[in-house]
């Protein structure tokens, strides 16, 4: 059976007879994933690794300050971050189809990596968080072919480098279990799920920073109230989506014409069918009035009750 500290032991050593003192680097993330992998080549090769953070700006409130402070403070990890938020949000203007949005954020993030990548030279190996269900789900079709993910492949051709994924056999709560073996924060580890194209197929229709803004903070409203219910680790998913409707409203004596918002919380196993949570009300009535009375640009909120299928747990 599986246990975490034989499991470190066995690929640190591996890792370690395989790059000797060549160059790796790896793409962050700041999900479980790719944080453990990265945590547990650092822990086999120290300063040969670095990684490589790219904030696309669709991260969610204050996440990429919480990535840089762990992997700085607590691991001591070569990390490059590059803000690349005005990029994005330039090449995603005028943008509305989901598919459209997610490859041009897909190509954009590769763009940008190699950049880095070419900058540092002589890099020999690759770092991926790749699990095992990524390994089964890119194998088959149905899933990829409803919604193009992008986590496994997608590299440069031309750059030659040769992947390790220290993580391929594992299932999500061996990868959790490592994680926090190796000290990771339980806050990065019981992480919902979290898309590459992140608040990109969330604001939907077209993407603009305003937009990205306001959905940031109701979201950031929305968890930290799940928290502070204890919800939490109930919950597989739960995130907040900004459609491009405005709706009536009044504050005040003021008549207001601002945007809704919609609240997602599911349950699932593997994310390939999802049942929508039953919220308790107090939890929603809390948030709800957060969410109006703290977000400028927000004057109602509504509840998604749809299981997948027939919708899918991501609006777009
Ligand atoms: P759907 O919306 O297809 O989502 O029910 C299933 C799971 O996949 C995540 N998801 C993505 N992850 N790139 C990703 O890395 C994507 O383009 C993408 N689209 C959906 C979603 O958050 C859920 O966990």
């Amino acid at each position: 059976s599986f246990t975490s500290t034989s499991f470190i032991d066995d690929k640190v050593e591996q890792i370690k007879k395989l790059v000797g003192d060549k160059k790796v680097i790896c793409a962050l993330s700041g999900g479980v994933d790719s944080s453990v992998a990265a945590v547990l080549v650092n822990k086999a090769i120290g300063s040969n690794l670095t990684c490589i953070f790219v904030d696309h700006g669709l991260l969610r409130y204050k996440e990429a300050e919480q990535v840089e402070k762990v992997f700085r403070e607590t691991f001591d990890i070569n990390l490059i971050k590059i803000d690349a938020s005005q990029k994005f949000y330039d090449a995603l203007k005028g943008v509305t189809d989901p598919e459209r949005k997610r490859k041009i954020i897909g190509e954009e993030f590769i763009r940008i990596f190699e950049e880095e990548a070419r900058k540092l030279g002589n890099i020999d190996y690759l770092v991926q968080g790749t699990i095992y269900p990524d390994v089964i789900e890119s194998g088959t079709k149905d899933a990829s072919v409803i919604k193009s993910h992008h986590n496994v492949g997608g590299l440069p051709e031309d750059m030659k480098l040769t992947l390790i994924e220290p993580l391929r056999e594992l299932f999500k709560d061996e990868v959790r279990r490592v994680g926090l073996e190796l000290g990771i924060p339980e806050k990065m580890i019981f992480r919902h799920p979290f898309p590459g194209p992140g608040l990109g197929i969330r604001v939907l229709g077209e993407v603009t920073k305003e937009k990205c803004d306001i959905l940031r903070l109701a979201d950031h409203i929305y968890r930290e109230e799940l928290d502070n219910f204890g919800l939490t680790k109930k919950i597989w998913q739960a995130f907040a989506i900004l459609p491009d409707i405005k709706t009536v409203g009044v504050m005040g004596d003021e008549r207001t014409y601002s945007y809704a918002i919609g609240l997602r919380a599911v349950t699932s196993t593997d994310g390939m069918t999802a049942e929508f949570y039953p919220m308790p009300y107090d939890a929603l009535q809390k948030i709800s009035s957060r969410i109006v009375n703290e977000v400028k640009g927000i004057n109602r909120v509504v509840y998604d009750v749809t299981s997948k299928p027939p919708a899918t747990i991501e609006w777009e």
